[in-house]
């Protein structure tokens, strides 16, 4: 069948399995040609492997530090005419490409929050590997099903009193204006169980009591800080309370775990369009407005640019460049007062008539569609295609 984009609002119901398998092609590329890692990890878990920073991580510890992988994600298989999702074909294509080059690759697909999946992915561990030297943690969930059978609901409201600011129409590209509500106590609370670190710090728990994890491994998972602009939607939002969680929880398994020297850190990345940031109200017109300008002073990446120097010149895996709280720093040129200055210029005067002179709508809209695997050079999207894609080591 033909495979053409279904979006609802901010997801694409549909993702095009020879789009999916380019654009990480185009990801392994990049990495080949820019990484420079010195003493890079060999046998790597990523937790949230299929699409994102996770995916960008799995492809710069195979393909830069010839690392084994296991990864783990939770997507689904193409069932009839429903195709797949991007997930599931990019990791279908990852492990292809790991082949081709005898890279170890393994991926288990399930709630990476169960027992389950973390007794699965152990027994994988030490039967293929012995023990992992590097853990990065990289999940976007909306939900958390605790042991106890609890369902925790991860929500996207400020904090304090309900904001208003401007906001873009997802719909038809107009500016309009949004309002978020301020979350109640649960509502907070639940989103730290979701998104905060015990999850992080229970996978660390499991490797360690099961001896699949070796002295000296490097841990770390994924944070945003971004502008005082957004930081009631984000930062002090219920996001950001997760966030200032998973924050305070690598001090604590750097505190736990000092014995086994296993060192845990934070890294801060830049806004980026994934699956789960154009989720957040408000967020998807600062990043239109922030790539437009990053772009025209040639500061602007994406996920597997910024896990490239996250891998490289910041040296996660060595004398790790950290801030003055110990955080890995990749949103340094998002930061940059400068281009925070002109976000804020532009911010001031964006309406519907300029919204493409002073954001990068197009930009936004490509990003979006290439994580479905739509809008890639070279790929005919005309083909009769068959949705059903088998990864390799899924059976
Ligand atoms: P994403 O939506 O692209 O990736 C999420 C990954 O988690 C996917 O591999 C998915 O399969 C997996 N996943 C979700 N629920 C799961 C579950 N229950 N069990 C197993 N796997 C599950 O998200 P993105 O944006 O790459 O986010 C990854 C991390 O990076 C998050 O912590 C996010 O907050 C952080 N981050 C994202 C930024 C952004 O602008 N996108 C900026 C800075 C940090």
């Amino acid at each position: 069948m033909k495979i053409s984009p279904k979006v609802r609002d901010f997801l694409c119901l549909t993702a095009h399995p020879e789009g999916c398998r380019k654009n990480v092609e185009n990801q392994i590329t990049y990495v080949k040609k820019h990484s420079e890692v010195k003493n890079g990890p060999k046998k790597v878990l990523v937790i949230g492997a299929s699409t994102g920073y996770g995916l960008a991580s799995r492809i710069n510890a195979a393909f830069g530090c010839k690392a084994a992988t296991v990864g783990v994600m939770f997507e689904r298989q193409a069932a009839g005419k429903r195709t797949a999702t991007a997930g599931w074909y990019n990791t279908a294509a990852f492990e292809h490409a790991a082949a081709n080059e005898d890279l170890y690759a393994k991926t288990v697909n399930g709630d990476a929050f169960s027992r389950e999946v973390k007794e699965k992915v152990i027994d994988l561990i030490k039967k293929d590997l012995g023990k992992v030297d590097a853990v990065i943690y990289s999940l976007a969930a909306p939900r958390r099903t605790a042991e106890d059978g609890t369902v925790y609901q991860s929500v996207l409201k400020t904090t304090g009193e309900d904001f208003t600011n401007k906001n873009l129409n997802l719909k038809d590209n107009t500016i309009g204006e949004k309002t978020i509500e301020a979350a109640t106590e649960e509502e907070v609370e639940a989103t730290v169980k979701v998104m905060g670190g015990e999850d992080w710090k229970a996978w660390i728990r499991a490797l360690t009591d099961a001896d699949a994890i070796e002295e000296d491994t490097v841990t770390f998972a994924y944070s945003y800080i971004g502008p005082e602009l957004t930081y009631p939607i984000y930062f002090e939002g219920t996001i950001g309370a997760a966030k200032k969680h998973l924050h305070k929880t690598a001090g604590e398994i750097n505190e736990e775990f000092k014995e086994r020297g296993i060192r845990a850190y934070i890294s801060v990345n830049k806004g980026l369009v994934t699956q789960a940031s154009s989720a957040i109200p408000i967020v998807p017109l600062y990043m239109a407005v922030l790539y437009s300008i990053m772009k025209e002073r040639g500061l602007h990446e994406g996920c597997i640019e910024q896990i490239t120097r996250l891998f490289g010149e910041k040296a996660v895996f060595g004398q790790a460049e950290t801030d003055g709280q110990g955080l890995i720093r990749l949103d340094d040129w998002e930061l940059k007062p400068e281009v925070q200055a002109e976000v804020e210029r532009r911010w001031e005067k964006i309406n519907t008539k300029n919204v493409k002179e002073y954001a990068d709508i197009e930009g936004y809209w490509e990003d979006f569609y290439q994580m479905f695997g739509f809008d890639m050079d070279g790929v005919d999207y005309e083909k009769d295609l068959d949705p059903s894609v088998n990864i390799p080591s899924i059976p």
